[in-house]
């Protein structure tokens, strides 16, 4: 047997921030949280799907207006949620979208890309110190077996592009751009010291509204027979990101994911992810990106030299400065 909700220990006294809650996995992740006990804020883009969502939680929630397409709309909401909590245990960047109907966010990024990486990097920087010093709290982000179809640059040209929106490329681009912050982000945690550690996870496949997109149409046979034989309804794709969440077994740097079915469905294990999302190199040159695109910077003080983490990093990459996380400004 598995791990499963009933391994999800009380959660009461404890402060939960999940993006996309109104639907799907990040529905499903604030009902569970709730349920155990914790008081879970649903940031959604439409506050009344917030609410209707909310309504058929049983438990303590409250709904935070939250655009992840408009930087604007991400400071907003991180304004209220410094404004009315003094801290927070986990913050869950679930929201996502594929194959939107726009190509470009609010400020002009790929929508892609904006949405599912850049909007939950500048939302995490600008909460990170709600929670550095707050015990056993969590950054949890969805990624996606997609990462692996991620080629390309993950650059300035692709950030800025229009031609992602019926790629499957630029999803998966979006998805590697996850694990590398998830990484990134436990790496500079784990060098200042705080409390917080990050956590990556994915559902494997699941029949939600993101499917309903409009995709090429060369996607749509074959994301029809991957549900048939891979996909897991909701309350199995949650799973993933309630163990990363709440598992005291899990480390930092972790990734999970369903142990079936080529990681389609099954229950939440240590998973790996591609190559290309494990490059210490990759992982730096994103967050400097990201940046200097959402103009969100986590404070750095004071600067120590780190070592590359690993000898395969070596080779590539020149030393760099790594500064403890302390929080954020824009
Ligand atoms: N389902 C799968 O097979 C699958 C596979 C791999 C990874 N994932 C990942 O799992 C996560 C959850 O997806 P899901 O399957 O649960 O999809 P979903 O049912 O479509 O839910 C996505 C959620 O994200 C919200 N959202 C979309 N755009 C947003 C924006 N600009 N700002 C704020 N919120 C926004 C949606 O809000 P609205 O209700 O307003 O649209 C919805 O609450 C995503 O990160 C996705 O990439 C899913």
């Amino acid at each position: 047997m598995g791990w499963t909700t009933a391994h999800v220990p009380d959660q009461s006294g404890r402060t939960a921030l999940v993006t996309g809650a109104s639907a799907g996995i990040g529905f499903e992740t604030a009902r569970v949280l709730a349920a155990r006990g914790a008081h879970v804020v649903l940031a959604c883009r439409d506050t009344g799907r917030g609410r209707a969502a909310a309504e058929r939680i049983d438990g303590s929630t409250e709904v935070v207006p939250l655009d992840l397409a408009s930087l604007a709309s991400v400071r907003r909401a991180a304004g209220l949620v410094r404004e009315r909590y003094r801290r927070l245990d986990l913050l869950v960047n679930n929201a996502g979208v594929m194959f939107p109907s726009y190509r470009r966010t609010e400020d002009g990024f790929e929508a892609h890309l904006g949405v599912n990486h850049l909007g939950h990097f500048a939302l995490t920087g600008l909460l990170l110190d709600l929670m550095t010093s707050v015990p056993g709290s969590r950054v949890v982000t969805v990624a996606s077996l997609a990462h692996r179809v991620g080629f390309g640059r993950l650059d300035e040209v692709a950030a800025r592009s229009s031609t992602g929106r019926r790629s499957m490329t630029a999803y998966g681009r979006s998805k590697l751009a996850n694990l590398l912050f998830a990484r990134e982000l436990q790496h500079r945690l784990a060098v200042a010291g705080a409390a917080t550690v990050s956590v990556a996870a994915h559902p494997g496949l699941s029949p939600t509204a993101l499917w309903h997109g409009d995709p090429p149409a060369l996607a749509r046979p074959v994301a029809a027979a991957g549900m048939r034989w891979l996909a897991q309804p909701v309350e199995a794709a949650a799973l993933p990101s309630l163990r990363a969440a709440v598992d005291p077994a899990v480390h930092g740097g972790a990734y999970l994911g369903p142990s079936e079915r080529f990681g389609g469905r099954g229950a939440p294990e240590a998973t790996r992810s591609s190559r290309a999302a494990r490059s210490g190199a990759e992982r730096r040159r994103l967050w400097t990106l990201s940046e200097e695109l959402t103009g969100v910077r986590y404070v750095c003080e004071p600067a120590v030299l780190e070592a590359p983490a690993s000898a395969a990093e070596t080779s590539s990459a020149p030393a760099v400065v790594v500064c403890p996380v302390t929080g954020a400004r824009a």
